[in-house]
């Protein structure tokens, strides 16, 4: 699975199993969904799920998970090239190369963020996906799927630490593997969900959930230049990037920029608390994180009867090595005020 700062894939059926005990059943907004592993696993325990998040890179994989299926009819592609199943569509990414591509120069001959080999083939794939696009042949579903599987098969043979910030001096061995797209697995659920893009307090505000979930960010680590690579890619736009900078992030600052960092403050979190409707408010948290644990606790008290849980999950690391973290899981329930 794509690593992501954040992600809490080791903690996702504890929430979800936190949630159901909550309300079995309703409606949950995921505002700072991320890859949407929270809103897949609650999509897949029958919940109506919408998430929100202001990078596109995210949202795709949003779109995938949160509203798509596993398999897709991709109709227009079909018809016009003949195809007769999804296996089909991976075999033509797979024998697809773009040697004269931005990304095998920027990322591969510039930068070692792949091997070369690598990098032709992953441009091969990503050049085919935007004639696709660009031929009106994809719908939303079936666009993000494609972009969601092939970033998830790239990121498995990165060069990189974790993140698209930098590259690894030498070669890592995941990196000398070759690379292979393939479909990434969605596991759907009873309900199709909604995936929003942009600012989580304008996408959110005044609309009403059962349970409103949020997993800000906790760190300075700004996601648009850290993950700057499958960003662009999933726009299918050639970014004009910052030849003096190592990581190749593009030269203009992301706008979303300035929306992560107020996502990042207290100010926000009660911001939505007060703007969105909820009968339960979950805020997941870190201790030692930029929020201290009672500057939280006093903000959220405000909002509801507050309780409060700690789970054991692993953490991200840059190294080999895994290292347990605490996340601290405030519930506030809007009904005792
Ligand atoms: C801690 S991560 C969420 C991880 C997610 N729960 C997962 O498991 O993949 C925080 C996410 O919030 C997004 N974000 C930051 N500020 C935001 C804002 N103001 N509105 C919407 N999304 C925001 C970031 O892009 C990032 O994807």
């Amino acid at each position: 699975m794509f690593r992501y700062f954040g992600s809490k894939a080791s903690t996702s059926s504890q929430i979800s199993q936190l949630i159901s005990s909550l309300t079995p059943t309703g409606s949950v907004a995921d505002a700072f969904g991320g890859l949407g592993t929270i809103g897949a696993e609650l999509r897949l325990n029958g919940f109506r799920v919408t998430t929100c998040d202001v990078l596109t890179f995210p949202h795709t994989f949003q779109i995938a998970r949160i509203e798509g299926k596993s398999t897709l009819p991709f109709s227009k592609l079909r018809e016009s090239m003949d195809i007769q199943s999804m296996e089909q569509i991976s075999s033509i990414l797979n024998m697809s190369y773009a040697p004269n591509s931005w990304l095998v120069n920027e990322y591969a001959v510039e930068r070692l963020f792949f091997t070369r080999e690598n990098a032709v083939r992953i441009a091969g794939a990503w050049h085919q996906i935007k004639r696709w696009h660009e031929e009106g042949l994809l719908n939303r579903r079936e666009r993000a799927l494609l972009i969601a599987s092939l970033l998830n098969s790239m990121d498995a043979v990165a060069n990189t630490a974790g993140t698209y910030y930098a590259y690894l001096k030498s070669f890592h061995r995941k990196a000398v593997k070759t690379f292979n797209f393939e479909w990434f697995p969605v596991r759907g659920g009873q309900y199709v969900g909604h995936a929003l893009l942009g600012d989580a307090l304008s996408c959110l505000a005044g609309k009403n959930f059962d349970v409103l979930y949020l997993d800000p960010p906790y760190n300075n680590r700004n996601y648009a230049s850290y993950y700057h690579l499958p960003e662009s890619m999933s726009t299918l736009k050639q970014p004009k990037t910052n030849y003096e900078r190592a990581s190749g992030v593009p030269i203009h600052p992301h706008p979303a920029s300035i929306n992560i960092r107020d996502g990042m403050t207290v100010e926000y979190i009660e911001k939505l608390a007060a703007q969105v409707g909820w009968k339960w408010l979950i805020v997941h948290y870190c201790d030692g994180a930029l929020i201290p644990l009672e500057t939280m606790r006093c903000a959220l008290k405000k909002f509801g009867s507050l309780n409060e849980f700690t789970l054991p999950a692993l953490g991200y690391t840059t190294t080999k090595s895994t290292r347990t973290i605490h996340h601290h899981v405030f519930v506030v329930s809007a009904s005792a005020n």
